[in-house]
C-alpha cells in the first residue's frame, strides 16, 4: 500500500506531500452522477458495493493519496433511533428535532447492527484499495447543531438557545452523542480504516470561550480513546481564532480552511503535522492563478511537520475534474522536482 498519506499523518516527512479532497467522491464527477441518477444518496450510502465503488472513483480517476469513505456524518443517526433524510435543494433533514431535555430520550446509544453497511464497504474497499482508507465521524458538537435544528442552518438559533439556557441538558446530548460517536469510530477502526478524520464544521461559530465548554472536551474525549489507534485529522473551519485550543486538543494533524495563511499556521500549531488549504472555489478560476496559490501552500507546509495537501473545506460541485487532476500532478512533483 502506498503509505505516504499515513507518514505524514504520524509526522514523518514523505518522498512527496500526499494529497487527497474532501468529498472528493460526489456530484461534480459525471462517474458518480451516472450512479446518482439510479439511486438516492442514501441508497448509495447503505449498499456497500456502491458506497465502495464510489469511494475508489476518485481514487482511480485523480490518483489521490488517500479514499474516503463514501458516506456521511449523519449516517449514524438512524442507529440512534432518528430519521434521517436527504432532500434535493434542500440538503438534510434530521427529525423529530431535538431541542428539550425531555426530546432527548428519543435518541438512543448507537446500535451497531444498523450500520453494518459502513463496516461491509470499509471490508470491500481495504481489500481492493492500493491507498490509505479514512474513516470519519463529526465532532459531538458538530453532529449537534443537526440533531437540534433538524436541518442545515445559518443562525443555529435552536443551537444556542439550547445551549445557553439548558447547558447541563447540551452537555447530556454531547455526552451522548460523544459515546455513541466512540463506538462508532471503533467500529470502522475494527473494520479496518487507515486513518480517522473528525468533521467539526461549525466549530467555527461558538466563542472560544463557549468552544472550549461545549466542544473541546468532547473531541478530545474522543481523541483520548482512539489513542494507540490509527491518526486521528481534526478538520474545523472558521476556527483561526480558536487555534490555541485546537492546538492542544491532542489530534494527530490538524487539516485548516483557507482562511489561514499556512505560514502562520506553522507557527501557531507548533509544527504539527497540517493538512489544507486552498479555497474550494479557487478551482473554478484560470490554471495560472490555481497553481500560483497551491504553490504557495505547499512552499509554506514545508515548515510544518509534515504537509498534506488538501482543500480548505469540500469540492465545489461545479469543480472541473481536470483541473483536480492537475492539481494533484502538480503537488506531486513539486516535491520531486526539489529532491
Ligand atoms: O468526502 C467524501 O468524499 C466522503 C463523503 C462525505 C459526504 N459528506 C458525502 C455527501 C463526507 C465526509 C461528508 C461529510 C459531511 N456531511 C459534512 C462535514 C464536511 C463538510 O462538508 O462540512 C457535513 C456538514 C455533511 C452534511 C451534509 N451532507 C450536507 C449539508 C449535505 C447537503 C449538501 C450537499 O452537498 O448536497 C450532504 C449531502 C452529501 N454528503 C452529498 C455527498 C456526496 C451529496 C449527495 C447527493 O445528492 O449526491
Amino acid at each position: 500500500m502506498k503509505d505516504v498519506f499515513i507518514q505524514a499523518c504520524r509526522g514523518i516527512k514523505p518522498q512527496y506531500t500526499p494529497v487527497w479532497f474532501m468529498r472528493q467522491a460526489g456530484r461534480y464527477m459525471p462517474q458518480y452522477q451516472k450512479i446518482r441518477q439510479k439511486y438516492d444518496f442514501l441508497t448509495m450510502c447503505k449498499t456497500p458495493e456502491i458506497a465502495a465503488e464510489v469511494t475508489m472513483q476518485p481514487v482511480k480517476v485523480l490518483n489521490v493519496d488517500a479514499a474516503i469513505l463514501f458516506s456521511d456524518i449523519l449516517i449514524p443517526l438512524e442507529a440512534m433511533g432518528l430519521k434521517i433524510e436527504f432532500i434535493d435543494e434542500k440538503g438534510p433533514v434530521v427529525s423529530p428535532a431535538i431541542r428539550t431535555i425531555d426530546n432527548l430520550k428519543k435518541l438512543k446509544n448507537i446500535e451497531l447492527n444498523a450500520v453494518d453497511f459502513v463496516f461491509k464497504a470499509i471490508k470491500i474497499l481495504i481489500k481492493e484499495l492500493d491507498v490509505p482508507l479514512i474513516g470519519f465521524s463529526a465532532s459531538p458538537f458538530t453532529l449537534a447543531t443537526y440533531v437540534i435544528e433538524g436541518s442545515s442552518s445559518k443562525d443555529f438559533f435552536h443551537t444556542k438557545k439550547f445551549m445557553f439556557s439548558d447547558s447541563s441538558g447540551f452537555h447530556q446530548l454531547l455526552s451522548s452523542l460523544t459515546e455513541s460517536t466512540i463506538v462508532y469510530l471503533n467500529g470502522q477502526i475494527k473494520a479496518g480504516v487507515n486513518a480517522i478524520q473528525i468533521f467539526d464544521t461549525w466549530a467555527g461559530i461558538l466563542s472560544p470561550y463557549d468552544y472550549e465548554i461545549f466542544c473541546k472536551p468532547y473531541v478530545k474525549r474522543i481523541l483520548e480513546s482512539l489513542k494507540q489507534t490509527v491518526p486521528v485529522i481534526y478538520f474545523s473551519s472558521n476556527t483561526s481564532g480558536l487555534a490555541k485550543h485546537i492546538n492542544d486538543s491532542g489530534a494527530d494533524v490538524v487539516s485548516l480552511d483557507w482562511r489561514i495563511d499556512m505560514k502562520d499556521a506553522c507557527h501557531l500549531f507548533e509544527y504539527k503535522p497540517l493538512q489544507g488549504n486552498l479555497d474550494p472555489l479557487a478551482l473554478l478560476g484560470q490554471e495560472m492563478e490555481i497553481f500560483k496559490r497551491v504553490e504557495k501552500i505547499l512552499n509554506a507546509g514545508k515548515s510544518a511537520k509534515a504537509h498534506i495537501f488538501n482543500l480548505g473545506h469540500g469540492v465545489n460541485i461545479n469543480t472541473q475534474v481536470d483541473t483536480l487532476k492537475k492539481v494533484v500532478d502538480f503537488v506531486h512533483a513539486f516535491k520531486s522536482v526539489e529532491d
